[in-house]
């Protein structure tokens, strides 16, 4: 009998993350089946694929962090940003984040999630965002999520899965970078690279945003 998987609400994703905020190290923010010697290995491959392509920008002011989780990345981030304001929907991932980056006076937490941000007129150098928009599952709010992103900062350093072997849960969807750039309004592609680990493959992608409101 074939059996029929309903999309969760947006609700049962942010009660998945309230849920994942209590598991024990980096199985918070990636797949709880990897072993702790291969998520420590793919975080510091993530960090140096984020740190070139921050790079890649040069000098970059203010940079915004989307869906921060535990802070894993964002001192990475804030070495190369004047300022680093990074949210989240998860109160508990917040409250990490904080422990992590309390000696970095130059980074702020805000609790919001990606579709509805805050600010109006704000515009970031750059939004960084990493295996975020995958947990995006429906599709008027990732179309919502892309306009916010696209409205708020003028590059967009993104990082999602493309190909997993082992398949990935129903709070997770994959798309292609391509999906991403033609929901991002104004998106052009500076530079991608392939991340490969544990049978999955991630993009990490510098895409410029040209959006005007
Ligand atoms: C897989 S973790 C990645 C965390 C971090 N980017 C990293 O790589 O370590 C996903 C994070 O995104 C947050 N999140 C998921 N959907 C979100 C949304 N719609 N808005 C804001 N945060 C979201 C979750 O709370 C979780 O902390």
């Amino acid at each position: 009998m074939q059996q029929i998987t309903r999309t969760p609400a947006p609700s049962e994703v942010a009660e998945e993350w309230h849920r994942r905020a209590e598991r024990a190290g980096l199985s918070r923010v990636m797949r709880a089946s990897q072993p702790a010697e291969l998520a420590a290995e793919t975080t510091i491959r993530t960090i140096r694929l984020v740190t070139g392509l921050l790079r890649s920008l040069g000098d970059v002011g203010a940079a915004l962090e989307i869906g921060c989780g535990m802070g894993r990345l964002t001192p990475a981030i804030a070495a190369r940003a004047r300022t680093v304001t990074a949210i989240d929907m998860t109160p508990r991932m917040l409250a990490l984040a904080r422990e992590n980056c309390a000696h970095l006076s130059t980074v702020e937490f805000v609790r919001t999630t990606v579709q509805r941000l805050p600010w109006q007129d704000k515009r970031f150098d750059v939004a960084v965002c990493v295996w975020v928009l995958m947990h995006v599952l429906d599709d008027d709010e990732i179309a919502e999520a892309c306009r916010a992103i696209a409205a708020s900062a003028r590059h967009l350093v993104l990082v999602e899965y493309e190909e997993a072997d082992i398949p990935v849960g129903r709070f997770s969807r994959l798309r292609t970078v391509e999906e991403y750039l033609a929901l991002l309004p104004g998106a052009r592609l500076l530079e991608r690279h392939d991340l490969h680990y544990g049978g999955d493959r991630s993009f990490a992608a510098l895409i410029a945003l040209d959006y005007r409101r």
